[in-house]
């Protein structure tokens, strides 16, 4: 698909991903439909974009408001929007016994609900859209389950479904729909302790521009299949797929360590202010 001259509505613009997803769609000629809720940081991302034919824009919305995400849909019909990023999320590192049921709340609303409801306002304007994509950042961990992110693999693995779902009920539409998900990344979705984890267990983090650049490659390559992004990350979400029992066995042995991350006593009092940035391993 060819990005210049399509407008494009991006949540979680003010975001690790999101911020370096702006700049390189905008690169690429996209307008660019900001979404987040600080509004100087979105006024500064904005002003850093390329110039296009068509003025970029700035949205304040608390994405988990139903009456926001409304108002915003009426504006991206106006503007006729041709590709919706579903990029807003955030993290839970927790055991689930550790975990608030107002944070659970929270971030199945946000990682999950929000993209579907989304979706569907904005799935009438898409449809008028001579090409138009729905996009989903999903996670390796909506593959593979892994202890300390029950909720956020919850989530993570509802919204992959989801993209599935949708990719194949639109499939005699112009509206593709993608789900990219990528591996452990540099932003601040993932705490010290996190961090501390991923280089205790040797697990790769990718920069946040690579993430963009993997997906604007394949918006412009029309490459709309699924995929974990890495290795050997995509191999594990094979493995899992075909032989779970054998990734309950290898996570077993790590488990303790595991553990002691997670329940940390600085992870636990971060939690108490409900959901928190704590972060994704893979
Ligand atoms: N970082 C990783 O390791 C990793 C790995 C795999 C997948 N992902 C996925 O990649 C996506 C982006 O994550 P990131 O790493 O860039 O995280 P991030 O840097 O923490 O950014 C999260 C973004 O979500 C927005 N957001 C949070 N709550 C919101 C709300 N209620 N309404 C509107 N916007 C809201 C934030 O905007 P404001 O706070 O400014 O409103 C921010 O722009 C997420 O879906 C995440 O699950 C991340």
């Amino acid at each position: 698909m060819q990005l210049a001259g399509k407008t494009v509505l991006l949540t979680g613009a003010s975001g690790g991903i999101g911020r370096c997803l702006a700049l390189q769609l905008a690169q690429a000629g996209a307008r660019l439909i900001l979404v987040g809720r600080g509004l100087k940081t979105l006024e500064a991302l904005c002003a850093s974009l390329a110039p296009v034919d068509q003025p970029h824009r700035t949205l304040v919305a608390d994405l988990r408001q139903q009456s926001e995400r409304e108002a915003l849909a009426v504006i991206c019909s106006d503007l006729q929007v041709d590709i919706l990023i579903n990029n807003a999320g955030a993290g839970e590192f927790n055991w689930l016994e550790d975990s608030s049921s107002e944070a659970i709340t929270d971030l199945l609303e946000l990682n999950l609900n929000v993209p579907i409801q989304l979706t569907r306002l904005l799935l009438p304007v898409l449809k008028t859209r001579p090409e138009a994509a729905v996009i989903n950042i999903g996670s390796a961990l909506g593959s593979i389950g892994y202890p300390g992110y029950s909720v956020y693999s919850a989530s993570k693995f509802g919204l992959r479904g989801f993209s599935e779902a949708l990719r194949r009920e639109l499939a005699d539409t112009a509206v593709q729909v993608m789900h990219l998900s990528p591996r452990a990344t540099r932003t601040a979705l993932n705490s010290n302790r996190v961090v501390a984890m991923n280089e205790a267990m040797g697990v790769a983090m990718d920069a946040p521009e690579y993430v963009a650049r993997t997906l604007v490659e394949r918006i412009r390559e029309d490459r709309w299949s699924a995929q974990v992004l890495g290795w050997p990350e995509r191999f594990y979400a094979w493995v899992n797929a075909c032989a779970p029992a054998m990734t309950d066995g290898s996570i077993r042995k790590q488990l303790a360590r595991i553990r002691g991350f997670a329940q940390n006593s600085d992870n636990r009092q971060g939690r108490k202010a409900g959901v928190s940035h704590t972060g994704e391993a893979s």
